[in-house]
This record gives structure tokens, sequence and C-alpha cells, in this order.
């Protein structure tokens, strides 16, 4: 089983991702909607709840966790590896990896929450393949509550947006790496705002892919034909009307959440 966990619903698309491209693996999910955002907070708090949600995937039957949390991602993930004896997926290489790929200029904008760009791990993983690139950084730390809150087509959302692409809009960038697992959700005000010469790298689905070959390589995980991805489990530590209602938007059917 594959064990998945977000700060909230963004890693859902995550889920989603992998639940389309990987049919056949049960998939377990935990979404820390009470302790909701994870971004704001120090690297030492996110990195214990990663730690507890991580103990939660396991004792329910995971064999594999994907930290579907950019800023989880940035500041957990050795800690995790260090403290469980499953494969840890992390969203942020395979993200890099994408943007490299794609990129034709070598200028690459990233957002993210505070934690992620505070961390500079995508500059330092991208500066490790290709040290002539240009990276900009840009923290956007409204956009998770927006997202989370359902205000993903409210004019307030774009104008928000507006002020936090302002600059990234002037460096000439031709890839933007949308660095939290929420954003793909406001893709749709983020393509129009950049341009349609900015390739947009989305994390979730980049980590679908990785987690993909990862698992084409490895003969201990096997999919199972029979198994209906209806029955994968969707838990939250808050349950709330309006994260069941965009979990349901994001699979496209209704998503049922349930209290842990
Ligand atoms: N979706 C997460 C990320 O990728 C969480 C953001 C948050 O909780 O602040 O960073």
């Amino acid at each position: 089983m594959i064990g998945i966990f977000d700060s909230g619903v963004g890693g859902m698309t995550v889920a989603r991702a992998v639940e389309q491209l990987l049919p056949g693996f049960p998939l377990l999910y935990l979404g820390d909607i009470a302790r909701t955002p994870y971004g704001t907070k120090s690297a030492r708090t996110i990195t214990e709840y990663s730690v507890e949600n991580s103990r939660f995937l396991v004792q329910n039957g995971a064999k594999i966790i994907v930290i579907a949390c950019n800023s989880a991602s940035s500041v957990a993930t050795d800690r995790l590896r260090r403290e469980f004896n499953i494969p840890i997926v992390e969203v942020i290489t395979p993200a890099v990896e994408q943007a490299i790929a794609r990129s034709r200029t070598g200028r690459i904008g990233v957002i993210g929450t505070r934690a992620t760009i505070r961390s500079n791990i995508y500059e330092q993983k991208i500066h490790g393949q290709q040290p002539d690139y240009k990276v900009f950084s840009r923290a956007c730390p409204l956009l998770v509550s927006l997202v989370e809150e359902g205000w993903t087509d409210k004019r307030e959302t774009k104008m928000i947006l507006r002020r936090y692409l302002h600059d990234l809009k002037n460096q000439q960038i031709d890839t933007l790496v949308l660095g939290c697992t929420h954003y793909p959700l406001l893709k749709h005000l983020i393509q129009p705002r950049m341009g349609k010469r900015v390739t947009l790298i989305d994390s979730s689905a980049a980590t679908a892919h990785f987690l993909k070959n990862y698992l084409e390589k490895s003969p201990e995980f096997q999919p199972t034909a029979s198994h209906d991805p209806s029955r994968n489990r969707y838990f939250v530590t808050d349950l709330t009307e309006t994260a069941e209602h965009i979990a349901s938007r994001i699979f496209g059917r209704n998503i049922q959440l349930l209290s842990i």
C-alpha cells in the first residue's frame, strides 16, 4: 500500500495523479487539516508533524511513503528516511528533474511556501545539476489558506497572485515550478498571469511519474489487477465540509473523508 501525506487537501493533487497512473496500487492518504498550514511553521515543528503522519500511515499498512508536501519534503525527508525503514519519496527531486528537462533558457522561477523557499532546496538541487542556471524564488504564504478555503476562483485570489508573480514576470523565466502541492489548484489563474511561453511544472504530476518509475524497478511492489481505486482511503485529522468539497472537486467524484 502507498501511504501519502500532506498538511491538508493539497497533497490530494498528488494522490489523484498517482491513482490515475497507478490504479492497481491501494492508497492511504492523510491530510493533517487540523494543523494546516505547515509552510508558515518552523522546520522542527514540520518535521515532528511529518514523523507523526508517517507513523500513522505505517501503522495502517503503508509500505512506501510519499511526502506530498513541498514544505515537509524540504525539511523532513532526511529524518523520515532515518526513522522509517521503508522507501520515502519526496516531491522536490521530481519537479527539479522536470524543470531542468523543460527549460531552454536556464531561467527558472520557483514559488512555494515560506518554509520551502527559506530552505533554499530548489536552488540547491537545480544548481547541483546545472550550476549556471538562474533560479528566482518567491514565497507565496497566503495561497495555501486560499486553496484550503476553496477560494480558487475569487477576484481577491487573482489580485494576490498578481502581486506575488509581479517580480517573476520581469525576470524572463521560461519555466515556473509550482513548488507547493496546493498550487496546481490555481494553475488556471497562474498560467494566464505568466503567459503561455512559461511552462508550469506541477510537482504533483512529476511525483506520480517518478513514483511509477520507482515502482516498476522494485519487484517487491506489485499492482493488484482487481484493486478498485474507489476503495482507497482518505483520512484527515479534522473533518470539515470544505475539505470534503475540495477533495471531491480534485478527484472529480464524491470523496468521503474519514476522521482519524
Ligand atoms: N501543500 C504543501 C506544500 O507543498 C503544504 C503547504 C502548507 O501547509 O503550508 O508545501
